[in-house]
């Protein structure tokens, strides 16, 4: 077995899909951890562009511009070419291969059962969802991250059940074509390497585990591996005869839950670009000053010496994302006292957003004015994405039997 047939312990993976230039709720709901997560692990973040695709069939004729605007943001944001690698959904055609061959082992009814399927076709009425492509979509992404077989996912809430979905799939891959006779041998082999007292240990857990169901045995026997000198595919290997799960060709990722704070719009609603109170990573500061000057506050407070209620305040939730503890009891208190104004309440934050926000489109600009740059930075990302690909693809195709030439 290869070395490439590992989970990678330090590889995470995410996307996004195109949406035009991204606001701060965007940020701090996502991006922003991504910054974080581009110094701990070895990252792997793409544009969705095919996702994109799933509800945005009709007209495309934007398409490309978002999909360049989004990484421009990336970059504007922080993310750094040379610490992870950013690439294109369209441009790594073994996603839509992987998507096909996991077309043939995922049942309908799990598809049909995801939440978001049913929600998102009511709330989205205006547009016919009835599509093969949209009841893929969660499909799609498992393809998406099984390709490069992460160890994490990064996403929010509203994304845990695609993961569990790719978990489900994985799993049944993995069942249907990880215990062929390949598997069997190189499970010899692994056994022999442990040695003969090993081998014997191990083989007695396992039937305690996998006949009598006794969870203990199957700890100490994970144990026992987790300790043994044998080579990582080995144990991967041993792990999965344990199991009788076979071998992971695609390793099953787990969720790394991004903390998603509560980014209030201008009208008190969530930021969301489709009820347009948003406020744009790339705002020019002076708009972005008349913006927050003007954003909706407690509506109980009319007059300057009216009390106010920082809990039913959306400026207060801005505070909670950009002031310390500090500022924010300061200025809860002044608001509960009508100590303070609201436009001083906002001042504060306007230089935090402003501050934060100058950044952004400092480097966005950058990039922005330089083309080449920026398609030399995805040209690079796609060639590494497509190597991890590639080599999945590989063991993929042998697997179910399409490896012959
Ligand atoms: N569905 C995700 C979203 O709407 C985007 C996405 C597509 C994704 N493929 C992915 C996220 C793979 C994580 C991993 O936000
Ligand atoms: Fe909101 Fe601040 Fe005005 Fe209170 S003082 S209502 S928290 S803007």
């Amino acid at each position: 077995m290869s070395a490439s047939n590992l989970l990678s312990h330090r590889r995470v993976l995410s996307g996004m899909r195109p949406t035009g230039q991204l606001h701060l709720g965007n940020y701090h709901g996502a991006l922003r951890n991504w910054v974080d997560l581009q110094h701990q692990y070895d990252c792997y973040f793409f544009v969705a562009d095919w996702h994109a695709l799933t509800t945005g069939y009709e007209d495309t004729t934007k398409l490309e511009e978002h999909v360049w605007d989004m990484v421009i943001d990336w970059l504007g944001a922080g993310l750094d070419p040379e610490k992870c690698t950013l690439f294109i959904q369209s441009r790594v055609p073994e996603h839509a291969e992987l998507h096909l061959l996991l077309s043939m082992v995922t049942p309908l009814g799990w598809l049909e059962r995801v939440p978001t399927y049913k929600d998102q076709q009511e709330q989205l009425r205006e547009k016919d969802l009835a599509t093969y492509g949209f009841l893929g979509y969660p499909l799609l992404q498992s393809a998406d991250i099984l390709l490069y077989r992460p160890k994490y996912v990064p996403v929010g809430e509203d994304q845990v059940a695609h993961v569990e979905i790719t978990r489900e799939v994985a799993r049944r891959f993995n069942h249907l074509y990880g215990r062929g006779p390949a598997f069997e041998a190189a499970a010899a082999a692994a056994l022999q390497r442990a040695g003969a007292e090993g081998a014997e240990r191990l083989k007695k857990w396992r039937k305690a585990w996998q006949q009598k169901g006794e969870a203990e045995s199957r700890s100490r026997a994970q144990a026992w591996l987790e300790a043994a000198a044998l080579d990582a595919a080995e144990k991967e290997c041993l792990a999965g005869w344990l199991d009788g799960s076979g071998r992971a060709i695609l390793p099953e990722p787990e969720v790394l839950l991004t903390a998603t704070p509560k980014v209030p719009g201008l009208d008190g609603r969530k930021m969301s670009k489709s009820y347009g109170n948003t406020i744009g990573l790339r705002e020019d500061p002076d708009n972005v000053t008349k913006k927050l000057r003007a954003m909706q506050t407690d509506p109980a407070r009319v007059r300057r010496t009216d009390v106010g209620d920082p809990d039913k305040c959306p400026v207060f939730d801005l505070h909670r994302v950009y002031s310390t503890p500090a500022t924010q009891a300061e200025v809860a208190q002044g608001c509960r006292s009508a100590g303070i104004g609201c436009i001083d309440c906002k001042q504060p934050l306007i230089e935090a957003v402003v501050t934060e926000i100058r950044g952004i489109r400092a480097r966005s600009a950058e990039f922005a004015a330089n083309p080449a740059r920026l398609r030399s930075i995805i040209d690079n990302g796609c060639e590494r994405a497509r190597v991890v690909a590639n080599e999945t693809m590989h063991e993929v195709r042998s697997a179910m039997g399409l490896g012959f030439k």
